[in-house]
């Protein structure tokens, strides 16, 4: 391991893209992109236990990909089910707990039900967190936080001037977890493409040209070691930040 850096970020996002691209340079159709791709989600989610990290959650399906031809959503989704059927024993027995993030009613019944289970499986599991966004928004999942907060209020749970951003951040997807430290995106393209958009406020943002199905353990560490190097100041000086020793 060439990487050794002594603070791992807790928590790592990651936009995995460039599969279309993989497979068109190879003349190959785009599901075989999306096929590929699972090795690296397998590779990511070991080496990211492996070097520490608490947290990782990884995009696999955004609620604008609902738009791509039918034939490709209806392909990935076919390709979620048979991921679940296949990894679920084996992050099982490497104590990984499973959790999905995104909009369930827009997923079929099959799906959902592979879903829940991959979670109760695997609920008690005390190592890695990982959770997977499909057909997640960061748009989605703040105006679904607002609805709940706004629904409070209207029961008189709670009033306006409770509503704070700990309330806000209570309501969202990731409710109760730390905020991602590190986002990765492959694929070469620098945007955010509406994911954690509330929860990655933050985050230190490590973008790479490679494509998501050549992405491996030492690319995720020199993401490690980018993320190592930085000094995170959340609004403060560097001397104030020096000052605390953090
Ligand atoms: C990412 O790869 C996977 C999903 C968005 C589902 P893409 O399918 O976006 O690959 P490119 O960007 O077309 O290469
Ligand atoms: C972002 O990739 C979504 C996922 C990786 C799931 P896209 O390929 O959909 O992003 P854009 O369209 O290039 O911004
Ligand atoms: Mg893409």
């Amino acid at each position: 391991m060439p990487a050794e850096p002594t603070n791992i970020p807790r928590h790592v996002a990651v936009i995995m893209d460039g599969n279309g691209r993989w497979a068109r340079a190879r003349n190959k159709p785009r599901h075989a992109g999306h096929r590929a791709g699972v090795a690296s989600v397998r590779a990511t989610v070991e080496t990211a236990a492996q070097r520490g990290v608490e947290l990782l959650t990884l995009f696999a399906f955004s609620s604008e990909n609902w738009s791509r031809p039918e034939e490709e959503v209806s392909s990935l989704m076919g390709l979620f089910v048979e991921a679940l059927r296949r990894e679920v024993n084996e992050l099982h027995r490497n104590n990984v707990r499973l959790r999905f993030i995104g909009d369930r009613a827009q997923l079929n019944r099959g799906l959902v039900k592979k879903i829940e289970a991959g979670e109760e499986k695997t609920r008690r599991n005390t190592g890695l967190l990982l959770n997977v966004a499909v057909a997640y928004g960061g748009r989605w999942d703040i105006v679904s936080a607002a609805k709940e907060l706004a629904g409070q209020v209207a029961r008189g749970e709670l009033t306006t001037a409770e509503i704070d951003e700990a309330k806000l951040a209570a309501a969202l997807q990731l409710a109760g977890l730390p905020d991602p430290d590190l986002l990765i995106r492959t694929g070469g393209e620098q945007r955010i493409s509406n994911f954690l958009l509330w929860n990655l406020a933050y985050a230190e943002l490590w973008f790479t040209d490679v494509l998501w199905p050549e992405f491996d353990a030492r690319q995720f560490d020199n993401a490690l070691l980018f993320y190592a190097q930085k000094q995170r100041r959340y609004g403060h000086t560097s001397e104030q930040v020096e000052a605390a020793g953090c």
